[in-house]
């Protein structure tokens, strides 16, 4: 069977989950296109997750996934924290805020325990997918009993050959070109592989379906990855200026401005590509200090971002966005698949 077939799906287009930027509005436009829509729920409590999925099967029946995150939770380093927030108590007082005296694990792993599994068990999405890991042998095995499809990214040759002897369905090859967190199991090691180069790398050693992510913007790009050896294709840089897509205003117009982006750990604690701003021009120096460990510096970022932002200073978000942004189109979700499939059949 076809990975389309095993989906339920008409066209081989995947939206990228996106934590915080993923609604239930705009992952049903892209499944009832015929795409497979997604709904990134790293970031969400588990009653938010539900309530996104719940409203996600309201307004469609089609076949979308969920997304979340697979990290191997450790406790901060004291000192790494400590010397981490005394560099930015300067920034804070610049906005009126004090820095905070200690850095908060604000988003849980999957792997931490099976609250989110069994929220997956209980409202059977058709697949479902893992960012930063491979969840546990027995979360993978209760999943496949329950006829869920799995996914995993990869961002080398290890994790892709990693991801297959688990026993996980799909691969997930994630470029360096992606926008939003590198997939890396490791923070130590980014072997920083080109989107197509790790589809056919990929492709040559293992016989799960592929699907390519990262730096895809239009149909001509997509149908390269698919004559590389994808059978699907994931965007979500692409997806960001959808009216269906929760992107704020400012990010919406910082896509539009032809930005050019770079990878940094700054923000998060796990190296992620965005729009290059004060993080990668400021802190990102040959002298910057050891980072504290996901998501503990996400914590300070996301405070040093609002104080800064109330102070009109938006040079401190997380516009998260792959290489080629300045391809970016203002168009509807649906339109955009429409315009995809288009490019797709006619080179
Ligand atoms: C705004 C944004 C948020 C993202 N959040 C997630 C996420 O929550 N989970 C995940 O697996 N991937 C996430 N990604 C990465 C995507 O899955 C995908 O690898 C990437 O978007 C592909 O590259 P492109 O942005 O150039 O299309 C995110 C990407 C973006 C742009």
């Amino acid at each position: 069977m076809s990975l389309l077939e095993n989906l339920g799906i008409k066209h081989p287009i995947f939206l990228a989950p996106m934590a915080g930027v993923s609604t239930p509005e705009l992952a049903a436009e892209v499944s009832n296109q015929g795409g497979l829509g997604s709904l990134g729920l790293g970031a969400s409590s588990i009653e938010a997750a539900r309530q996104q999925i719940l409203k996600t099967q309201e307004l469609t029946d089609c076949p979308f996934q969920v997304n979340f995150f697979c990290h191997d939770s450790v406790s901060v380093d004291e000192a790494v924290a400590q010397a981490w927030i005394a560099q930015f108590k300067d920034k804070f007082a610049e906005y009126g805020a004090q820095a905070p005296d200690h850095l908060e694990c604000i988003y849980p792993s999957f792997k931490d325990n099976d609250d989110f599994l069994n929220l997956i068990l209980e409202t059977k999405p058709r697949a479902v997918s893992f960012h930063f890991g491979i969840p546990h042998p027995h979360q993978i095995q209760a999943l496949k009993k329950a006829g869920i499809l799995t996914m995993v990214s990869a961002t080398n040759f290890a994790e892709a050959k990693a991801i297959e002897a688990a026993g996980i369905d799909i691969i997930v090859a994630q470029g360096i070109e992606a926008g939003g967190h590198r997939g890396v199991f490791s923070t130590k090691f980014d072997a920083s592989v080109k989107t197509s180069n790790l589809v056919k790398l990929i492709r040559q050693h293992s016989s799960l379906p592929v699907v390519a992510a990262g730096g895809i913007m239009d149909g001509q790009q997509a149908r390269l990855m698919l004559d590389f050896g994808a059978e699907a294709v994931q965007l979500g840089t692409a997806f960001v200026q959808c009216k269906s897509s929760n992107a704020n205003e400012d990010y919406r117009k910082a896509l539009l401005s032809k930005p050019l982006t770079q990878v940094s750990a700054s923000i998060s604690g796990r190296p992620a590509r965005g729009i290059i701003n004060h993080w990668h021009m400021e802190v990102d120096t040959p002298d910057r200090l050891d980072v504290p460990a996901y998501p503990y510096t996400y914590d300070l970022a996301k405070q040093l971002n609002a104080a800064a932002a109330k102070h009109g200073d938006k040079g401190y978000g997380a516009f998260w966005a792959g290489s080629n942004v300045a391809q970016i189109r203002e168009m509807e979700a649906s339109d955009l698949i429409n315009q995809l499939v288009l490019e797709m059949s006619h080179p």
